[in-house]
């Protein structure tokens, strides 16, 4: 009867179950021990910059990122609150070529630490300007966004960027909330297809590597909506 042909999904689904689980077990594995030596790369000398000198220094980003740190053009990044650490961080990989820009990399080439230093605590003084999810994605992006993707392995976002989006300063994990869609969405591919090779992107490569370009897509228009 139905005897053999039950039996063998039965066992074929207990079979793909394990497996798939062993898969995920060992893609969170991977993440722990990679968030664990993000940690212990961070833990550098931290010297304060001044918002003030910053200020005068960003002349030279008004064109692209706004006045206010808030770009227009939806390709550029918002740059406005988000933390001197990673601002810092970023700045120098751009001026030492190690995150490559042909727009970025020129603009701070010549600059000290101090420089960096200084620009990143004028633009985490500033305000990031609202912005809203596409009502037909933020279903799917928040469902990525809370709890991930269980089936492919996609860790959730949540766990580090927090539930608004705010990230976390001391452990250099980004702010997001607010970000424009299509900058995070680039952002996303880009870690995901390996175009990255500076210091410390092995966590994102690894939480992007299934995803799908539409979970890309939702995820980025809920980005630019949360708060
Ligand atoms: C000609 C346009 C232009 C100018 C001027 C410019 N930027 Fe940018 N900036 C960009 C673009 C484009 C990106 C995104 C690069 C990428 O996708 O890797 C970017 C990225 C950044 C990032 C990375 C943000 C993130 O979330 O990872 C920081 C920080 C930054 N810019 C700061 C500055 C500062 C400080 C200045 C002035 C010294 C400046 N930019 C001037 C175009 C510009
Ligand atoms: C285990 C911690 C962790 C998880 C989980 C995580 N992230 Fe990240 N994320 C990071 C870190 C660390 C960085 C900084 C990487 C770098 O320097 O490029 C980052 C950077 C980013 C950036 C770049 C921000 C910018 O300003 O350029 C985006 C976008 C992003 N994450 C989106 C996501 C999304 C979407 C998810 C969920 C699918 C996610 N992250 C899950 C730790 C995490």
């Amino acid at each position: 009867m139905g005897g053999r042909g039950g039996a063998g999904p039965a066992f074929f689904r207990r079979n793909r179950t394990s497996a798939d689980t062993d898969n995920m077990r060992f893609n969170m594995r991977f993440l722990a021990t990679t968030v664990l030596l993000w940690l212990a790369a961070c833990g550098f000398a931290w010297a304060q910059g001044d918002a003030a000198r910053g200020g005068e220094k960003a002349q030279v980003c008004v064109a692209c990122h706004g006045a206010d740190g808030n770009s227009t053009n939806p390709e550029w990044p918002k740059i406005a609150g988000q933390s001197a650490r990673y601002l810092f961080r970023h700045l120098q990989f751009f001026r030492d070529g190690q995150r490559v820009n042909p727009l970025m990399n020129p603009l701070v080439a010549g600059m000290s630490d101090a420089d960096l230093h200084d620009l990143a605590a004028y633009y985490e003084s500033m305000k990031v300007s609202p912005g809203a999810a596409d009502k037909n994605l933020i279903e799917t992006g928040r469902k990525i966004y809370q709890g991930g993707n269980p089936e492919s392995g996609v860790a959730a976002c949540i766990a580090c960027h927090g539930p608004r989006g705010n990230g976390n300063p001391a452990a250099v994990f980004p702010k997001l909330s607010h970000q424009h869609a299509l900058y995070t969405a680039n952002r996303l591919r880009n870690y995901r297809d390996g175009a990255y090779t500076y210091p410390g992107v092995e966590i994102m490569k690894s939480v992007s590597a299934a995803l799908s370009d539409e979970e890309i897509e939702a995820v980025a228009s809920y980005i630019q909506g949360l708060h």
